[in-house]
């Protein structure tokens, strides 16, 4: 799927039946793609939480710095860069679009105002409740154990897509809170991800496929256009082409596209993974239909 303008300085990097990569800065690539042709984009931007303290890992204490992407510049700096990739993505986004935005306290509320300042129109926020999450090595706090999602349209007027049935009447096995029958709520405990998710190796944000599925599911439909600004090792993408959808991706880290390279030249052997996600779209395909 070639997207960007003749004129622009950027080819893809990767680009593969409906599977697309771009290596670069997003607010570049997004301002040389056409206006209005997303149909939803997940973002998941540096957190800016790498500040030289310890996490616990495995049982082991390991430093949290995830990257120099991850430093940050400071809260003002960093307020102006979200207000910046949010203004280049709401120029892509189709008039019924939406978006999604994970963090934790150290971005979101930064992401939540940006989100108002570029008027975007706030449809929920979700608590992802992470069942299986680090101890608090320091004994000090609570232990973090959930991050938020924001999901917003493009337009106060737009009419965005919510595939009710399928959030309320899907096999969502994963999740120990949602009862079955009942509607979605706010609050999904989902597991961090798989060891089988980074057998072709690590990206230290890594979201679960599981929480990338969900999504893409309750927003958007079959043949639909994702982006990912910062697609690390294309969790979306792999979410998007299981289920039908087209993806396109950008990150400027060589060595993660890389990563998203074999992940989803991998989705091609059936191993076990493949084939019980392969069964789970057939089954929300019909429940759509209801
Ligand atoms: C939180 S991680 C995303 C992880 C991803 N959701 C996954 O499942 O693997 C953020 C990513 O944004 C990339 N990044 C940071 N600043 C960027 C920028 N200005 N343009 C493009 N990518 C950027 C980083 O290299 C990193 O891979």
């Amino acid at each position: 799927m070639q997207v960007l303008k003749k004129d622009a300085n950027y080819q893809s990097y990767y680009s593969k039946d409906d599977f697309s990569l771009y290596l670069g800065d997003c607010i570049e690539i997004l301002n040389s793609m056409p206006e209005n042709f997303v149909d939803m984009i997940f973002a998941d931007p540096p957190y800016f939480l790498s500040n030289g303290s310890f996490t616990c890992h495995a049982g082991r204490r390991v430093s949290v710095k995830k990257g120099n992407w991850d430093l940050g510049g400071g809260a003002s700096a960093n307020f102006d860069f979200h207000i910046e990739w949010l203004k280049a993505c709401k120029r892509v986004l189709k008039q019924n679009g939406t978006i999604w935005i994970s963090g934790t306290y150290h971005s979101i509320y930064q992401c939540g105002t940006a989100l108002e300042i570029n008027n975007y129109h706030i449809l929920n926020d979700i608590a992802w409740f992470k069942p299986n999450a680090a101890p608090n090595l320091s004994c000090r706090f609570f232990t973090a154990s959930h991050e938020t999602l924001i999901w917003a349209r493009k337009d106060k007027k737009g009419k965005h897509t919510f595939n009710y049935n399928l959030m309320r009447n899907g096999d969502w096995a994963e999740d120990s809170l949602k009862k079955e029958g009942l509607q979605m709520r706010s609050v999904w405990s989902i597991p961090t991800p798989k060891q089988s998710e980074k057998k072709f190796g690590k990206h230290p944000t890594q979201k679960p496929f599981n929480l990338l599925r969900r999504i893409i599911l309750a927003s958007t439909k079959e043949k639909d256009i994702i982006l990912d600004p910062f697609a690390g090792s294309s969790t979306t993408g792999l979410a998007a082409v299981l289920n039908g959808r087209h993806f396109i991706g950008i990150d400027n880290e060589k060595s993660y596209l890389d990563l998203s390279i074999k992940r989803f030249e991998n989705l091609k052997q059936t191993d076990e993974e493949t084939a019980l996600n392969k069964l789970f779209y057939k089954k929300a395909n019909r429940l759509k239909l209801k």
